[in-house]
């Protein structure tokens, strides 16, 4: 006997056995192909050599609730526990949509679907006269009530405290400490100023999280902690003081991947994150290109920067400039009223011969040189400079790379869909261009709201339930910080 999802090769057993389950309320194969195929509905089949009952629900993300739309086991096979079997994978289902609830409407008149139900754990909470046409039988409404497990999530990789809380895939807290403005002075992030800040803002940012969410150490579940990619000073104050909080409160651990962290952060936005996506994301740390399959199991590193990451180059330029830290803003604005034509910059790695070996990877660096050359060849023989036209054109030239080559892994991989994250994000011209050439191609654009996309607790967390709500074990206290965590370790054990 084998339970699993069913997809639409599965349509011509499930037409062949419908009539008898549902006679006169049966599908039509139209109707039963947008069941299954649906992008809100999960179906389950029985199998024993052949198919011999189904079940489905339907999930509507961001409703944090589920509907049984319909279950059935064929005639022969019936009084098995079959059915039994069939709910309640459904019903782990659910739960691992984030459910927090599952309704279900069943006939007044079916006491042994009622009473199995019952024992699942459903109570009855309405009834719908006369719901069942011709006969009049009525509708009994019931429910059940998930569990969804309570996480709290540590954030410490570059110079964001950041302590966030979820229940299942619902946001309950969202806490932020900034140590940007010390690293101003430097023109970057500071490692050692960054880690001390992090140990001053941990505490404080911690009691803020709780606070927000309404809830006490002793009303979380567990722990989750980014242990990596980061400043390796910074990891260890967040990864610290996650052990702390873990022992101190006899709670469970999960060691997850700050990249994968940013994939997840689309949960607590749109209910899942809608697979498989391609993830762009850029920051002032990193610049990666993911082809994300499965969120716990399956994310693949595509490319990423060589050099500079994208919001390093906006601050360096920035400073060539004579504009502040952190520079991402400032060019920004600049840069909307000068001409992105005005001068041709270099696409970093984007020439023919890059293709084989850098197709997905990107290249700053030779961008950055090149507007610095252009400030001094103008400063040096007293020519006009238009430092608009200067921040557009550099503008361009790293928004046009990088959404070109999100795009292009998007065709390489047949994934119509495209995901945003990181503190460049905020980049005016880039979400317009994403958006115009995701458009144009067809192409599913997803940008979480912005204080999801930069650096938080938030999508720490989520990532953390993530892992809880499919069963992970924890990670052992044993896991350390890990400066160059590849993006394939979803969670170091
Ligand atoms: O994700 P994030 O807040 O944090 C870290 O990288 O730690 O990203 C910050 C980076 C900075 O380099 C900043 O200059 C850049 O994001 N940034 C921008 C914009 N706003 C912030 N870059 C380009 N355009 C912007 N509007
Ligand atoms: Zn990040």
């Amino acid at each position: 006997m084998e339970i699993r999802e069913l997809t639409t090769s599965d349509l011509t057993a499930v037409m062949a056995i419908e009539p008898e389950l549902f006679g006169d309320d049966a599908w039509t194969e139209n109707s039963m192909t947008s069941e299954i195929a649906g992008q809100f509905t999960h179906y389950f089949g029985v199998f024993e050599d052949e198919l011999v009952g189904y079940g489905g629900i339907s999930s509507i993300p961001n409703s944090f609730a589920s509907d049984i739309q319909t279950i059935g086991i064929t005639q022969s096979r019936q009084g098995q526990g079959l059915g039994r079997m069939l709910a309640e994978a459904l019903l782990a289902k659910a739960k691992s949509l984030g459910s927090e609830a599952v309704f279900l409407d069943v006939r007044a008149d079916n006491s042994g679907a009622i009473a199995l139900y019952k024992k699942l754990g459903f109570v009855q909470i309405d009834v719908r006269k006369n719901y069942y046409r011709p006969a009049g039988v009525d509708a009994l409404v019931m429910k059940l009530e998930i569990y969804q497990p309570i996480v709290l999530g540590v954030e410490s990789t570059c110079d964001e405290t950041g302590i966030g809380i979820v229940k299942g895939n619902r946001l309950l807290a969202n806490a932020l400490h900034s140590s940007m403005d010390e690293h101003a002075k430097f023109g970057g992030v500071v490692p050692e100023v960054a880690a001390r800040a992090h140990l001053e803002a941990m505490q404080p940012t911690i009691q803020r999280a709780l606070q927000e969410a309404g809830l006490s150490m002793s009303q979380v579940d567990a722990i989750a902690v980014a242990n990596g990619p980061g400043l390796a000073g910074a990891l260890m104050v967040g990864i610290g003081a996650a052990k702390a909080l873990a022992i101190a409160n006899d709670k469970p651990i999960y060691a997850v991947n700050h990249l994968v962290g940013h994939v997840g952060a689309d949960v607590l936005e749109s209910g899942s994150v809608t697979l498989p996506t391609i993830a762009l994301l850029v920051s002032g740390g990193h610049t990666s290109l993911l082809l994300v399959r499965d969120l716990l199991d399956d994310v693949e590193l595509l490319g990423e920067t060589i050099d500079d990451a994208a919001g390093e180059a906006f601050d360096k330029v920035a400073r060539v400039l004579g504009l502040p830290y952190p520079g991402g803003p400032e060019i920004d604005k600049l840069a909307a009223t000068g001409d992105p034509k005005a001068i041709r910059f270099p696409r970093g790695l984007s020439l023919p011969k890059d293709m084989v070996k850098h197709r997905f990877d990107f290249s700053f660096s030779g961008l950055k040189t090149a507007v610095a050359r252009h400030v001094e060849k103008a400063e040096d023989h007293g020519l006009p400079l238009s430092k608009p036209d200067v921040a557009a054109s550099f503008r361009e030239a790293a928004v046009d790379v990088l959404i070109t080559k999100a795009i292009n892994a998007c065709e390489r991989y047949q994934v119509r869909r495209l995901l945003l994250g990181g503190g460049v994000v905020a980049n005016a011209r880039l979400r317009q261009v994403a958006k115009e050439r995701c458009d144009a191609a067809g192409i599913e654009l997803r940008i979480p709201r912005f204080s999801l996309c930069t650096d938080n607790g938030a999508m720490i967390a989520s990532l953390g339930a993530q892992l809880v709500m499919a069963g992970r074990a924890p990670s052992s206290l044993g896991f350390g910080a890990e400066s160059t965590l590849e993006v394939t370790k979803v969670q170091s054990l």
